[in-house]
């Protein structure tokens, strides 16, 4: 089966079908410690860590599972996993693995950033959200009462080692959020490949990702987007904010949802309102929002918000996440499909509130 290595700043994200059966001996090699840390959720370590587990000799491996979810994601956890670790005698020669979603890679980076002052870890992304974007870039952390991702460290892993066939377990509802952050990639750096993901998500059959390979290549060229923008800017201080488009808005959204959106969901929504009002501004090419609409309406993600969320509202959380220099709300915006807009003004665009709010009222009917 072919083999994708692409190099993200100091380490490679390797996609490669069925290279789950060889993390052990690729982290032996590459993060070489006393102990291995397996941390994971409760649904995925029941799927796929005995498989990690057996690549390890007996006794030099061991897994920490938490419940998992976005409510998990919380100090609590990092400090019972932490503790169980010292418990267990884990000691400076430690490596972590994390084998999960996006909520596992954010947890067991900050568990890796943290143990012992830093300790190694290694990317076992099995979402593909985590696949094409969490695992990628180094950021870690969890969440507090005022919010989300607000205490944490730039940890970059090891190496990052994604199998797409541990797709084919992973609900179609995740899949499609996933893909979400997959067509943002192909609106900020390739036409070519937005236009590849018009068709929908490949090799889905049956409310499964029935033919896992035929999402490779997609994961492909989303990783080589995102580590291109993270090699360019590895920590956030300039253009890596185009990784942004459709999340000022979407952030709101998965808010007033009251995280019933997923987060793909809401940012879906998102893009499409950021898009149409960058069209509104002038500064965006007419009919972007409209395709965007037509590839979230295909693959049954959201393109608006939810009906009768309030604009208001909307525009206050918008306020709150993200005040630009200015004090107004900054968006990344894209000038068409393929091409974002900001280069000469650090990636952000300030929108007139009232513009924004005339698309959010026409979007939530
Ligand atoms: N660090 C970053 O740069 C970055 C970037 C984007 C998102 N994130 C974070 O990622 C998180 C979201 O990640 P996510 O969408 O992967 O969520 P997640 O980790 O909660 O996974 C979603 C669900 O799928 C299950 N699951 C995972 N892999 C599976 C598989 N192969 N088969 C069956 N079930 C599986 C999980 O148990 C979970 O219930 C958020 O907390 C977000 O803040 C971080
Ligand atoms: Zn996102």
């Amino acid at each position: 089966l072919v083999r994708h290595e692409i190099e993200a700043g100091g380490y490679s994200v390797t996609v490669q079908p069925g290279i789950l059966r060889n993390v052990g001996e690729i982290t032996q090699r590459v993060a070489p410690a006393h102990r291995y840390a397996i941390v994971s959720d409760e649904t995925v370590a029941g799927l796929y860590s005995p498989t990690v587990l057996s690549q390890f000799a007996p006794g030099s491996a061991r897994l920490f599972a938490f419940a998992g979810g976005e409510t998990e994601k919380t100090r609590e956890t990092w400090a019972a996993i932490t503790d169980a670790m010292l418990v267990a005698g884990f000691g400076r020669d430690t490596t972590v693995i994390a084998l999960g979603g996006g909520v596992v890679g954010d947890m067991a980076g900050f568990v890796a950033a943290t143990y012992m002052r830093g300790v190694p870890v290694v990317q076992i992304p099995t979402t593909l959200l985590a696949m094409i974007d969490a695992s990628i870039g180094g950021k870690t952390g969890v969440d507090t009462p005022a919010g989300k991702n607000l205490v944490g460290a730039f940890h970059p892993p090891v190496t990052v080692l994604a199998d797409p066939q541990t797709l084919a377990s992973l609900p179609l509802r995740e899949l499609r959020a996933g893909f979400a952050e997959a067509v943002k990639h192909g609106v900020i750096a390739d036409e070519g490949y937005f236009s590849s993901l018009v068709g929908g998500l490949p090799g889905v059959r049956d409310g499964r990702l029935e033919r896992a390979d035929a999402a490779t290549e997609m994961i492909v060229r989303s990783v080589s987007i995102k580590a291109e923008i993270v090699r360019r800017d590895r920590f956030e201080k300039g253009v890596r904010k185009v990784l942004n488009f459709g999340h000022t808005v979407g952030h709101a959204i998965e808010l007033l949802s009251g995280f019933s959106l997923l987060h793909g969901e809401a940012i879906a929504a998102g893009m499409v309102v950021e898009a149409r009002a960058g069209e509104r501004a002038g500064i965006t090419e007419p009919g972007t929002s409209e395709r965007l609409k037509e590839v979230f309406e295909r693959v049954a993600l959201p393109s608006s918000p939810p009906p009768g969320m309030n604009p208001e509202e909307m525009l206050n959380a918008m306020r709150s996440d993200k005040k630009g220099r200015a004090g107004s709300i900054e968006y990344a915006i894209p000038l068409r499909i393929g091409q974002m807009a900001g280069e000469d003004s650090a990636w952000g665009t300030p929108l007139d509130d009232t513009l924004v709010r005339n698309v959010l009222l026409e979007a939530v009917g």
